[in-house]
Formats: structure tokens, C-alpha cells, sequence
């Protein structure tokens, strides 16, 4: 699948940034992200300002009826773009659909326990990183993984 041996996924192995990419609270767009499939790059631009969004809110102060209902979208939308994003796969016959698959599940999974944690703002937040990080290191290394398997169909 073209994975270097130190991109192997782990339960959760931290990526380095790539260079020029700021550390922050917040997903913010980096061309390393870009997969080169529009349609799949616009879903990931729209989860990290659905992201960013719920971050500011949390750190503003918003009522929990208002960090439920942000919350409840990003998942929405975050489920949206798994499905689209598995039916790509599916469509391109990727090699790694299965494996892939297994991975948004683990994600959904973790975020569906959002509801079992007390609802304090530090508990959000260490939720939200997480989502973040795993954001982060999901784009870099296995969509893209996708988009190389894409474009090495293309050629
Ligand atoms: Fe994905
Ligand atoms: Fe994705």
C-alpha cells in the first residue's frame, strides 16, 4: 500500500508536522492535506471549520445545548463524509477500502463516547484534540494513501 515503515498505523502514532504547518487548537488548512480529489478536499475543509467552530465555542463559553448541537453536527457531517468517502473507495476499487472502513468506524466509535463523559469544558476539549490529531495524521496518511492509488490508476 506504499506506507513507509514509520507511517504504519498504530492504535495511535502522532505524526510529525510537515514543515510549515502551526501548531494549534484548531485544524487549519495546509496544502500537505490537499488529496487532489476536489470533492473529498472540500468535506475536510468543511470538517475542520465545523471543528474549529466547536473549539471557539467551547473556549467562549457556550451553553452545553449549543456545544451538544455543534457536536452533533461535526458527527453528522463527519459520517457524511465517511460514507462518501468509502463509496470513492469502493468506486476505484481501492485495496485498502476494508482496512479504511475499520478506520472512520474507530474514530466514530471514540466520538460516540462523547455522550458517556461528564460535560465539562476540559473533557470537550481533550475530545476535540483528539479528534484533531487524528484528523490530522487520517488526512496525511490514509486518504492521501487513496489519492495515490487514484492518481497511479489514472497514469
Ligand atoms: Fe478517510
Ligand atoms: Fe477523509
Amino acid at each position: 500500500m506504499g506506507h513507509d515503515a514509520d507511517m504504519e498505523p498504530g492504535p495511535f502514532t502522532p505524526l510529525r508536522r510537515p514543515p510549515g504547518m502551526p501548531p494549534a487548537a484548531c485544524l487549519i488548512w495546509h496544502p500537505s492535506y490537499e488529496t487532489g480529489i476536489e470533492r473529498i478536499d472540500e468535506q475536510h475543509r468543511s470538517l475542520f471549520a465545523l471543528h474549529g467552530d466547536f473549539v471557539h465555542a467551547v473556549e467562549r463559553g457556550g451553553s452545553i445545548h449549543l456545544l451538544d448541537s455543534m457536536a452533533r453536527d461535526l458527527i453528522r457531517y463527519a459520517d457524511l463524509h465517511f460514507h462518501d468517502e468509502e463509496e470513492a473507495m469502493a468506486r476505484f476499487g481501492y485495496t485498502g477500502l476494508d482496512r479504511h472502513r475499520t478506520l472512520h468506524t474507530g474514530l466514530r466509535a471514540t466520538v460516540a463516547r462523547l455522550d458517556r463523559l461528564p460535560q465539562e469544558r476540559t473533557s470537550l476539549l481533550v475530545v476535540a484534540e483528539f479528534v484533531k490529531l487524528w484528523m490530522r495524521e487520517h488526512i496525511l496518511v490514509e486518504d492521501r494513501d487513496f489519492a495515490r492509488f487514484v492518481r497511479s490508476g489514472a497514469t
